[in-house]
């Protein structure tokens, strides 16, 4: 279990509260482990890249030998050689041929090497924020992952096939070109003393300026990102509160700074580039000074100097091509550790080894204890100074339901079965969300038996959605812990905790699939009946039947082309197929109508007796019928009871029913929870 802790000055969003360690300096290189697979390619792009520089140098050798002794007629007595030139101009054209041949299956080699080295790392990348808890990624901000995954990517991508192909090119101009220029004429080395600071300290300074600003440009660029996602997913928002033009702005601000910071990058590579073609052209004009000089005092011929011409245009070209890979070198940099942040954050939510399969102890003590009648720690003791186990037994509203539901019968079904019977305790939790000061929850305490149904009530921003959210560690607690049968929920291998406990959340994300796969999500393996059975519980089989293709009828992104009722009915649907021992459903029937809430109950008490069921509710009418009702009140649990006893004990319940029923009578029978 990771439980690393937060540290000043530590630069790696994913590492908040909970999560893993700060980056190295050395952590981008471990990227280039991605590549490691296509080793032969990154070996073979940059040996073509050097047969084909090797071509072009040899090119004004040939030049030479044409102009000298074809054409001059130099140790020839002064007689051209129409031959020689024929022949070495074919043998140019020839070679041509092969170093452009040698250019593509270096281009090839380093193309396929690049793009699986950046798909390997977008893959990664992506599997990695999969595994993020919600404060990870809120921590990173959704704009920034997805210009990471995408923008961040594509640069470093860049990078690998500059590196294989362009800085092999550059180096071997570079060296090369050098000694071949050597080899003409020690004399001309003069110029490339000259030419070489120049242009060094030219990309130096330009490096050191830009370096900065590249790293400022990716996150204009997640700013921008963020803008642009949260506008095109809350573009409904926005247009019905009348807010384009405020929006406009915000993202022309944002744009602006991106386009600012672009523009002042650009300056200072505009200025790069005329230094360099200046100390070019001013070298060429030194070579062929240098070499008239020596043609006149005999000591070289034209065509070395025309060679020589060739040479200094291909070195200081190879400069300033190295020039721009330095950019590339640079930027790539700030991309490779904004991924190594990624890939280095380890998941802050980790689960434990426990499968869930094995039965544990507390089975057995819940085959013999009712819940109701047994409060083994005297856990609601001393939380629910209102309501206690023993009034709840006095008044014997449960009894009958609880030795059915949550005795006997579900634990002979879970004992040796490997079903999770869905036991729930809360011990002295604790909860603050990440950054904040402010605790949202308090000393949590309950237990929650197998097969009851509860139900939770109290204000909006209780905690009531924070406190479910634990459950599946979607957070962890700040202090205590939650027991999922007897045993701490972080020693439930992930996986298996989700399995077991299946939560429909309060916003209903429905994916723009059809509303088949949107339900099968729950259990992709389900049969037709099984889904078929899980929307009929869930009210939702008559509408889905209703929809153009029925149950293959496509939803639009975000479940917009359903209203919010149909997607709350979906997302029921999704949830009840998974069968997990504890369902939770947070707030999921606030769209339906009472007489639809109602059948649903009726079909969840039927269909779904064994399963332990949480739901929060705002309305009494949805509460009042489930075995208990927890009453959170800023973040503490202030009761937890039967409907009957909390109208008799707890003050904060009966104004809740006040305030909603009174004057409609919330005993007519209607609705209410299972
Ligand atoms: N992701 C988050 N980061 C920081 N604070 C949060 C976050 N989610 C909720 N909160 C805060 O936690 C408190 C409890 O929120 P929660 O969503 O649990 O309330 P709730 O009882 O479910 O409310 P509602 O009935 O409106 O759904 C609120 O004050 C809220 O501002
Ligand atoms: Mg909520």
């Amino acid at each position: 279990m990771n439980t690393a802790v937060h540290t000043a000055g530590d630069s790696n969003p994913g590492n908040a509260r909970n999560s893993g360690k700060k980056p190295r300096s050395t952590e981008p290189l471990k990227l280039l482990k991605f590549a490691a697979k296509y080793w032969p390619l990154v070996l073979l792009g940059p040996l073509f890249m050097v047969l084909e520089v090797s071509v072009d140098l040899f090119q004004p050798r040939m030049m030479e030998v044409i102009v000298d002794r074809g054409i001059l007629g130099i140790g020839n007595g002064g007689l051209s050689d129409i031959h020689l030139v024929i022949s070495t101009g074919i043998r140019m054209i020839l070679l041509v041929i092969a170093g452009g041949c040698f250019g593509i299956l270096s281009g090839v080699c380093a193309n396929v090497a690049g793009q699986s080295f950046g798909n390997n790392i977008r893959k990664a990348c992506f599997t990695r924020i999969m595994h993020f808890s919600f404060e990870q990624t809120d921590a990173f901000s959704t704009g920034s992952l997805i210009t990471r995954i995408t923008n961040d990517v594509t640069q470093i991508q860049q990078l690998f096939m500059q590196a294989i192909r362009g800085f092999v090119r550059c180096m071997m101009f570079f060296v090369g070109g050098t000694v071949a220029l050597l080899t003409l004429d020690l004399s001309f080395g003069q110029v490339l003393l000259i030419a070489f600071p120049l242009i060094f300290l030219d990309v130096i300074f330009v490096f050191i300026k830009t370096n900065p600003l590249f790293s400022l440009l990716q996150k204009k660029l997640d700013d921008l990102n963020n803008i642009i996602q949260e506008n095109v997913s809350g573009i409904r928002v926005v247009k019905a509160f009348v807010q384009e033009k405020r929006e406009e702005a915000r993202f022309e601000n944002a744009n602006q700074a991106l386009v600012g910071t672009q523009f002042r990058v650009e300056l200072l590579l505009s200025f790069m580039r005329p230094v360099m073609n200046i100390v070019l052209n001013l070298s060429v004009v030194a070579i062929i000074y240098v070499g008239s000089l020596r043609v006149q005092d005999g000591s070289v011929a034209p065509g070395t100097v025309m060679a020589a011409v060739t040479y200094i245009t291909q070195i200081l070209n190879g400069m300033m091509t190295l020039a721009m890979i330095f950019q590339t070198l640079s930027r790539g940099i700030v991309s490779a550790s904004r991924l190594s942040e990624i890939l280095s954050t380890d998941p802050a939510i980790t689960g434990g080894s426990y499968n869930g399969k094995s039965t544990p102890d507390i089975n057995l003590k819940y085959t013999e204890d009712s819940p109701a009648s047994k409060d083994p720690e005297g856990i609601n003791d001393s939380k629910n100074a209102e309501s206690t186990n023993d009034s709840k037994n006095a008044e014997g509203t449960n009894d009958s339901k609880n030795a059915e539901d949550t005795g006997d019968s579900k634990n002979t079904e879970a004992a040796g079965s490997g079903i999770v019977p869905g036991c729930l305790r809360f011990e002295h939790v604790d909860f603050s969300y990440p950054g904040s000061r402010v605790g949202v929850l308090s000393d949590i305490s309950f237990e929650i038996a197998p097969g009851e149904t509860v139900a939770i009530i109290g204000a909006t921003g209780s905690g009531k959605s924070t406190l479910v959210n634990l459950i599946p560690r979607f957070y962890d607690p700040v202090h205590g812990r939650i027991l999922l049968d007897g045993i701490d929920i972080k020693e439930y291998d992930l996986k298996a905790l989700r399995e077991n406990v299946t939560i429909c959340l309060q916003k209903s994300e429905l994916f723009s699939t059809t509303i088949r796969e949107n339900i099968s999500l729950g259990n992709p393996d389900a049969s037709e009946a099984e889904i078929i059975a899980a929307a009929t519980a869930a009210q939702a089989d008559a509408f889905i039947r209703e929809q153009p293709d029925g149950y293959d009828t496509a939803v639009a992104e975000g479940g917009m082309s359903l209203s919010g009722g149909q997607r709350q009915r979906i997302a029921i649907s999704r949830a009840l197929l998974k069968k997990a021992g504890i369902i939770i459903f947070d707030d999921s029937t606030s769209a339906l109508d009472l007489a639809t809430e109602a059948k649903l109950y009726d079909a969840l008490r039927t269909g779904y007796k064994n399963v332990t069921k949480i739901m929060i509710a705002q309305r009494i009418a949805s509460v009042k019928d489930a075995d208990r009702i927890l009453v959170l009140d800023s973040g503490r649990v202030s009761a937890f009871d039967t409907h009957a006893n909390l109208m008799k004990t707890s003050r904060i319940y009966q104004d809740i029913y006040d305030s909603q029923l009174k004057d409609s009578d919330a005993g007519d029978g209607k609705g209410g929870a299972v």
